[in-house]
């Protein structure tokens, strides 16, 4: 079976919505993040902080490659993976990318109780829209689009599913 691999910014969702969809699907799930975490023994602020965001960017895109082996997984990313070409190239031949999109005033709702993101330490506010532009368009490879802005997340697995009978593509597993 192929892997579903969720992607989009920061606080658009993946990994609640992830979880929800593995739970629906009965696939096995695995959020990238939480497994870098748990290869490096250390939080995501600490890799920052420690080693820089090379560096992190290293072990991800490494940990990606790892989590996209065949295995019919729901596999949620970080904001940041579409950031280099290699790993986009990886998503669109490992498994059905979507790509989850929320309004700048929800990601920083969102986000702004969380002090688990080393990106938007500061003015949260003020980084979310900076990286926002920096990324325009970087998520839009992803032949399903899904805004969660306002909405429950059993309404957006609904979606999902639905979208997912209807695309040639994700029927042919
Ligand atoms: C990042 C997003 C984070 C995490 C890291 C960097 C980014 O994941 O990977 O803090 O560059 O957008 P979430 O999108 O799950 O918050």
């Amino acid at each position: 079976m192929n892997n579903i691999i969720l992607i989009g910014f920061m606080g658009t969702g993946k990994t609640t919505v992830g979880k929800a969809l593995a739970q629906r699907l009965g696939r096995p799930y695995l959020d990238l993040d939480q497994y870098i975490v748990e290869r490096e023994q250390r939080s995501i602020p600490t890799i920052f902080s420690e080693e820089g965001e090379t560096y992190f960017r290293q072990v991800e895109a490494a940990l990606l490659l790892e989590s996209l082996q065949p295995g019919g997984r729901v596999i949620t990313t970080g904001g940041g993976v579409v950031l280099r070409p290699d790993n986009v190239a990886a998503m669109k031949s490992g498994g059905w990318v979507i790509a989850l999109k929320a309004s700048p005033d929800e990601i920083i709702r969102r986000v702004s109780s969380d002090s688990q993101r080393p990106l938007l330490a500061g003015d949260a506010a003020e980084r979310v829209h900076r990286l926002l532009a920096e990324r325009d368009g970087m998520y839009d490879f992803a032949p399903l689009q899904i805004d969660t802005t306002g909405r429950h997340v059993q309404e957006i697995v609904d979606e999902i599913m639905r979208k997912m009978v209807e695309q040639t593509d994700f029927r042919r597993d």
